[in-house]
């Protein structure tokens, strides 16, 4: 698909679901024993694979169009599919089941399986803490889907995590609920916390002290209704449109404004975009509910950055759109200790970069990052989505905000996170 430059953006862009949240809502729902009813669900490619997962795994999904009625299975309920769990291009889904299956004290067995860029992606990140605690967990050489898990008693533990994710945290934190004992995570920096705001909502006790998060034994889950808000990392394409091309206007309503997802906002504003709504503060105290925020967006002038680390879980998905941002900044945009990149959808530094700089742009790949040196705009060109949707998504924006725009190839891709992407793009740009 060709993406032309264009004129500015202008008007409201209502954030759509959250890809996060959708998963979340709809595995704990399954593993509670009442109804519960989510409203704002994402209905995309990934978070519909997680619909047909728990369907298969015996939860009830009733789609009333506008809401979804989730009748779980209950925590130690999970049936015995007659297939394989097929998760798709869903890593959530893949990292978060196996919590809730390795701790099926009743027996069971279960194999999850998933597309060719899952069976690429590091599965033995959530199998080793797992094993730890004494589930039965079996992945093919190498620790990659898929995945072969029996259910069984599991024990508590404290576990240090070598990278901050917020999948395996999760998924360790889940197995927790079922496990004899105490569990503890410890994080080496803190990554998106949705997980432990939904248990706090579920009834169950998380405590945080510092980067330790810890659950105890559960008999069930009390799930309370469930609002899944807007999606900072879906809206973060339409707003980096809005503050790189001349003129735009934009005002983003219902984004969720937690603070360990919105660090890439606080980039763009570090890089001197306009940007005004409230964000949760950097290390707010852990609470049960996910705030929400309406942002107003305008174009404006960007300095280089350097982003840290410490920051990186906290915009994780986003920092392709940093790269992109970088190429129009004065002086250096750098990117430093997000080797995650390269273990996501596609290897985000090399796709990134070899993306980016075949539209024009001086950017370079680093063991650990990129650096950017901007150059005031972008020439464009072909941008192949590798069947990454962050990717495909970044290639359209850059090709609104190039001189001769951009040819994505592989579009579609774009389904799995953000189906509605490019209707919404289309009528931000309507005169
Ligand atoms: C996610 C966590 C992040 C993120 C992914 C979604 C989640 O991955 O990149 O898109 O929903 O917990 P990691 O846990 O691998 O950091």
């Amino acid at each position: 698909m060709k993406w032309s430059p264009a004129g500015p953006l202008r008007g409201t862009l209502v954030a759509p679901p959250d890809k996060s949240l959708s998963h979340r809502a709809a595995l704990l729902a399954a593993m509670g024993s009442e109804p519960v009813r989510v409203t704002g669900y994402l209905r995309a490619e990934d978070t519909l694979s997680t619909l047909a997962a728990v369907n298969a795994l015996g939860a009830l999904v009733e789609d009333r169009g506008d809401e979804l009625i989730i009748r779980g299975a209950g925590l130690r309920g999970a049936m015995e599919p007659d297939a394989a769990i097929d998760v798709g291009n869903a890593g959530t889904l893949m990292r978060l089941l196996p919590g809730w299956l390795a701790g099926q004290s009743g027996g069971g067995s279960w194999t999850l399986d998933g597309d060719e860029s899952i069976r690429r992606r590091p599965m033995g990140r959530v199998a080793d803490p797992l094993k730890l605690m004494g589930a039965s967990i079996e992945t093919r050489d190498g620790g990659f889907a898929p995945l072969r898990i029996e259910g069984r008693n599991l024990d508590g533990i404290t576990y240090q995590m070598p990278v901050a994710s917020g999948q395996v945290k999760s998924c360790v934190l889940l197995a927790g609920l079922m496990a004899d004992g105490r569990t503890t995570v410890i994080e080496p920096m803190p990554s998106r916390d949705h997980t432990e705001r939904a248990l706090l909502r579920a009834g169950v006790p998380v405590s945080r002290d510092g980067l330790a998060i810890t659950v105890g034994c559960q008999d069930e889950l009390e799930l309370e209704d469930v609002h899944v808000p807007g999606d900072p990392s879906s809206a973060a394409f339409a707003v980096t449109a809005a503050v790189l091309i001349g003129g735009s206007r934009l005002v983003v309503d219902g984004m969720n404004a937690n603070w360990t997802r919105v660090g890439f906002y606080r980039i763009l504003q570090r890089m001197g975009a306009v940007l005004i709504g409230p964000l949760e503060e950097p290390g707010s105290p852990l609470v049960p509910d996910e705030p929400l925020t309406q942002l107003d967006v305008a174009a404006g002038p960007l300095l280089g950055t350097t982003v840290e680390a410490d920051e990186v879980p906290l915009a994780i998905d986003e920092l392709p759109l940093v790269a992109l941002l970088g190429c129009f900044a004065e002086g250096e945009t750098v990117v430093r200790g997000a080797q995650e990149l390269r273990l996501k959808e596609s290897d985000r530094i090399a796709t990134v970069v070899d993306g980016l700089g075949a539209l024009g742009a001086d950017i370079e790949a680093t063991a650990d990052g990129f650096a950017v040196r901007g150059t005031g705009g972008l020439r464009g060109g072909v941008l192949h989505a590798h069947g990454d949707h962050r990717l495909a998504m970044l290639g359209a924006v850059a090709g609104l905000a190039s001189r001769d725009g951009v040819e994505v190839v592989g579009m579609e891709a774009a389904a799995v996170s953000y189906p509605g992407f490019v209707d919404d793009i289309t009528a931000l740009l309507a005169p």
